[in-house]
């Protein structure tokens, strides 16, 4: 599995395209990719695409960043469900924390739905501890008829030390 920091515009084309991202998803990020506060990682088994995830540097919600001023979190991890279980989701997860670390953060963030046993489990095996914290996270999906809609979710901040 390569691990693959997507920097150009075909990259981030091809991750989008294999992942099965919204479009509008995607044009965002490319804003955001270009600015220089997200990197953007997919996964690639020598064929295609299989996952992807994101380091944002300054996180979306303000509780997060009145939390923990100043470190970045990790937002979007997904894997195509052909290729679960196989260890991708802790390697996207592990390159994420590596980047970070080598960026000079003391810690990095993340949202997790308190339903999400796959999620939960995959970063507390990795370290990563509950905070104490639940706060509101929203993003913008297509609501079928060609808008967008809001769509928030209930999410346990948790945090990992980078040291
Ligand atoms: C959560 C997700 C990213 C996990 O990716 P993955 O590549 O399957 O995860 P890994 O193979 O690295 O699993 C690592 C560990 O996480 C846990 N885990 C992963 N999937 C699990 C599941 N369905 N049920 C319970 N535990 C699970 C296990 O402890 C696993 O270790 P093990 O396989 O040795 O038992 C993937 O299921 C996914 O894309 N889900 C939908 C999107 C999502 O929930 N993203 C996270 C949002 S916060």
């Amino acid at each position: 599995m390569n691990i693959i920091e997507a920097t150009s515009n075909e990259t981030i084309d091809a991750i989008k395209r294999d992942t099965s991202a919204f479009d509008n998803y995607i044009k965002e990020l490319k804003q955001k990719i270009a600015e220089g506060n997200v990197i953007f990682y997919g996964a690639h088994d020598g064929n295609s695409f299989v996952g992807r995830v994101c380091l944002i540097r300054v996180p979306e919600e303000q509780v997060v960043r009145d939390i923990l001023p100043g470190q970045p979190a990790l937002v979007a991890l997904q894997i195509n469900e052909s290729a679960r279980r196989r260890g991708i989701g802790s390697q996207l997860v592990t390159a994420v924390m590596a980047k970070a670390r080598s960026l000079g953060y003391q810690k990095i963030s993340l949202g997790v739905e308190a339903g999400n046993q796959a999620g939960k489990s995959l970063y507390e095996k990795l370290g990563f501890v509950y905070e104490g914290h639940n706060y509101e996270s929203c993003w913008n999906e297509p609501d079928g008829e060609g808008g967008l809609k809001r769509v928030c979710v209930n999410a346990l901040l948790m945090v990992k030390e980078l040291g």
